[in-house]
């Protein structure tokens, strides 16, 4: 008995390493997608349309609180084509990677 609790210990105290090392990584990981995500903005040429406070061309939507308006899922499917979720959409699908349209999510989702 002694020694099936000192192996629960053992791997408590290992779960407990491992979350308290990861935690931090993970909100960095996070961090530098959003602010990959913002240098999209500009390199992606979604500026040339939105606005993002003073940054941009007032054509489309001002985006700067877009983060509560929408969830990131459905800015991300946005994202990947605008017409799967607004068929009537005006906004042109945009070439980019998958994880350039993740980078842009999360930021547009941070806007809030
Ligand atoms: C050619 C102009 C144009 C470009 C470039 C453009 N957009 Fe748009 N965007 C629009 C228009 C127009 C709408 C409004 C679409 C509609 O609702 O019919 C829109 C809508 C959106 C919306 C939804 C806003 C809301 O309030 O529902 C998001 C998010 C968005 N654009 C993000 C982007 C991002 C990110 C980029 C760059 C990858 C980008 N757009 C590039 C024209 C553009």
């Amino acid at each position: 008995m002694k020694g099936d609790f000192s192996m629960i210990a053992r791997v408590f105290a290992l779960g407990l390493a491992i979350a308290l090392a990861g935690a931090p990584a993970v909100a960095q990981d996070r961090a530098a997608l959003i602010a990959q995500g913002q240098k999209l903005f500009t390199a992606q040429g979604c500026y040339g349309c939105h606005t993002v406070g003073k940054v941009g061309t007032p054509i489309a939507s001002d985006l700067s609180r877009v983060g509560s308006k929408h969830k990131e899922a459905y800015l991300l499917q946005w994202l990947r084509d605008p017409a799967t979720q607004k068929p009537t959409a005006h906004m042109p699908k945009i070439a980019m990677t998958e994880a350039e349209a993740r980078a842009l999510a999360a930021w547009l989702a941070s806007l809030r």
